[in-house]
């Protein structure tokens, strides 16, 4: 039976991951890496592969959801360190990537993940392509499904949003940052709407007490089956 991950192994797979994106990015550059501007940041100003919103997820999660019957998507994973830990833990994941550079970049983490732990590779899926139309016809959603958001801010034209709304139903549970989810919601009063247009959609918005200062997070629970 898998174990919890606990803060010492979650310290060592991020020394493992970090120095694989410090070789990335020396080797290939900010942008033709496809880490830009976001991870060289964490690489080199936070010195860090797992945010710190990674570590608190992987603990929220390890704490409400069964490593056998749930699985999780993780939508707009950039390059993948949340699926990574969330793997490493035990659990089955998809982690969707829509940028060509990210997606390479997510690669060459995820062959490094499977050097060092091939269990865990195997548990984690990466998948190029748009979230959630490169999921339609897959198994992937459904009621069994824990569907996470962290900073997930590009600004989605008004039909990929509807899709994106739509997709927050088909899950048994959702994990988001309202903050920084489709559009920047700085302010108290544009998360107070946001979480309110959830609700008259049908899905119960809990505020997460274990949401980092600077972030957020709500856990979603839709009433599946809602029109
Ligand atoms: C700012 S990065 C952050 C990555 C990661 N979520 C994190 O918090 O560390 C957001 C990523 O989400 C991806 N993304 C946004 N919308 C997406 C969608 N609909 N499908 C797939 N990827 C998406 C972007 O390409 C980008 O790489």
């Amino acid at each position: 039976m898998q174990r919890q991950a606990g803060s010492g192994d979650l310290a060592f797979l991020d020394g493992y991951l970090f120095r694989v994106m410090v070789q990335i990015l020396k080797s290939e550059g900010v942008n033709e890496s496809g880490l830009y501007n976001y991870y060289r940041a964490r690489v080199e100003e936070v010195g860090f592969a797992l945010s710190h919103y990674d570590r608190m997820l992987v603990d929220y999660v390890q704490a409400r959801f069964d490593r056998q019957s749930r699985r999780i998507v993780h939508a707009g994973t950039g390059l993948g360190t949340l699926p990574c830990a969330l793997a490493f833990a035990g659990y089955t994941v998809a982690a969707l990537e829509q940028d060509a550079g990210r997606i390479r970049a997510a690669s060459q983490v995820h062959a490094a993940l499977a050097d060092a732990w091939p269990a865990a590779a195997e548990r984690y899926q990466l998948i190029g392509g748009e979230f959630p139309t490169v999921l339609g016809g897959t198994p992937w959603l459904g009621p069994k499904t824990v569907l996470i958001f962290t900073n997930c801010v590009t600004t989605w034209p008004d039909e990929l949003n509807a899709k994106i709304m739509a997709s927050l139903k088909t899950c048994g549970d959702v994990i988001m940052d309202t903050r920084l989810f489709g559009q920047m919601r700085d302010t108290p009063d544009e998360r107070y709407a946001f979480v309110r247009q959830l609700e008259a959609q049908g899905i119960d918005a809990a505020p997460m007490a274990e949401s980092p200062p600077d972030a957020f997070y709500y856990h979603l629970k839709p009433t599946l089956g809602a029109p």
